[in-house]
């Protein structure tokens, strides 16, 4: 059973056609990379598959359950987590307290009134557990606005492994950071549990080339290639279209 199936999706704003026809199935523990030029339709993907969005037509599986009709909750409910590429932290609290609402949105347990104590300090010592386990225990206490961009980043892949995603979808998690953050948050990646599925939109085609298992290219909407590393690598219509790009 695949962790992900699109099938047959497409999408349009008025005349735009954004995505058109794509399909693909990501298999469990899989890490698959989706790359293609701006303006190729990947965040619309990501879009539909996290439910921010409806297909014009076509289906999104979830092991194997439908889920086209499902409201973001209801998704991230069954295991499908993503990060945004616009970053998703509450600026004015601080790290620590960020962690905290995570575990509380995770956790419908702590709603339960006699067991508020126990759960409070169980979760204090979760979130803890989470950034001494990640390297940002150093900084638990500063406002999430007072941390650099690369730590917001870091944090707000925190936030979403708070989730215990099963499926996690990644949208362009290293733009915009320096060289050294890059090596931060692709170290962070890849060391996340190797049971969680990993989509990922990435413009560094050497960071793709680095975590992917598979990598998918959009262009214009369409999917043009599939297949490994090697494979995407010698595919002369992917060389032609990145070097026609840029
Ligand atoms: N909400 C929207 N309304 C109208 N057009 C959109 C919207 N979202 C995306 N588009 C258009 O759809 C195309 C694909 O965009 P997007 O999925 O953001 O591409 P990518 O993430 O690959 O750069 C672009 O031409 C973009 O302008
Ligand atoms: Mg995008």
């Amino acid at each position: 059973m695949s962790a992900l199936v699109v099938e047959a999706l497409s999408r349009s704003f008025g005349g735009l056609r954004a995505l058109s026809n794509v399909s693909l199935a990501i298999e469990p523990g899989e890490r698959r990379l989706i790359i293609g030029p701006n303006g190729a339709g990947k965040t619309t993907l990501f879009n539909i598959l996290s439910g921010a969005l409806n297909a014009s037509s076509g289906k999104v599986k979830l092991f194997d359950r439908d889920i086209t009709p499902l409201a973001p909750y209801a998704r991230a409910k069954m295991g499908l987590a993503r990060t945004f590429q616009i970053t998703n932290v509450f600026p004015r609290l601080t790290v620590l307290e960020n962690v905290l609402l995570a575990l509380l949105a995770a956790d419908r347990s702590v709603f339960c009134m006699h067991q508020r104590m126990h759960d409070n300090e169980r979760l204090f010592a979760q979130a803890h557990a989470y950034l001494e386990h990640w390297n940002l225990g150093a900084i638990a206490a500063r406002p999430a606005k007072a941390i650099s961009y690369g730590e917001q980043r870091l944090l707000d892949l925190i936030l979403a492994m708070a989730m215990q995603p099963k499926v996690l979808l990644l949208d362009e998690p290293t733009a915009g950071l320096s060289a050294a953050e890059v090596v931060r948050v692709v170290g962070m990646i890849r060391s996340l549990p190797k049971e969680i599925t990993i989509a990922m939109i990435e413009h560094d085609m050497d960071v793709a080339f680095d975590l992917a298992d598979r990598i998918t290219v959009l262009h214009q909407g369409c999917v043009i290639a599939e297949g490994d590393v090697d494979a995407i690598r010698n595919n002369a219509q992917v060389t032609e279209i990145y070097l026609g790009a840029d």
